[in-house]
């Protein structure tokens, strides 16, 4: 990973499918000059994506790409994230799988949250199946992206506790709120 050296801050792309809650949270960060990082770019697979309004809001980037033909879209990605310099890429709700040459070309510059204590609950429902299996705590995980799903190196992981009256609604708006705090922390963590 780059470091960020003095006052001049990483270039960021973040990556969505959905709400974009992470992403605007990224976007707040990095305006503070003790974040190493700025969002430069946001990509969405989809133009559904609630989250692309803060391109507007925000006066950053947005670029659509939808994701049918998936060499062909990582390359045009590509592409666009050279052109504008990108070192370092957030994906944040992010519901597509990058292809391996896009994952080799961005080796150790790729990060992923994910609502689980990982290696716990790799993939999709990570909420009910830890309420299902009675855990005690959920929590989430900043961590690098590779070719394995979910699978890279942690960078920082924080739990909550799951009281008995949690229902995935209740601990996913728990884990949402930790997982605002550790994103910009694991990027800071990892650039300075
Ligand atoms: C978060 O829970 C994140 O961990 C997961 O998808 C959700 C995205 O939420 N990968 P938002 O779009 O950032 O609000």
């Amino acid at each position: 990973m780059r470091k960020s050296i003095g006052p001049k801050k990483i270039k960021t792309a973040v990556f969505i499918s959905g709400k974009g809650s992470n992403l605007k949270n990224l976007i707040k960060f990095a305006k503070n000059k003790r974040y190493p990082f700025s969002v430069d770019l946001i990509f969405s697979n989809t133009k559904k994506a609630k989250g692309l309004r803060y391109s507007k809001i925000y006066k950053i980037k947005k670029k659509v790409i939808c994701y049918d033909k998936k060499i062909k879209t990582d390359k045009k990605i590509l592409k666009i994230l050279t052109q504008k310099k990108i070192k370092l890429i957030c994906l944040a709700g992010f519901m597509k799988i990058l292809s391996k040459n896009f994952i080799k070309k961005f080796q150790g510059e790729i990060i992923n949250i994910h609502p689980s204590l990982l290696p716990k609950y790799k993939g999709l429902n990570t909420h009910i199946r830890a309420i299902k299996n009675k855990e005690k705590f959920a929590g989430c995980t900043v961590h690098y992206v590779t070719s394995k799903l979910d699978s890279g190196k942690i960078i920082l992981q924080k739990r909550v506790k799951i009281s008995k009256k949690d229902n995935h609604f209740s601990l996913a708006k728990k884990v949402l709120k930790i997982e605002h705090l550790i994103y910009p922390a694991a990027i800071k963590k990892i650039l300075n």
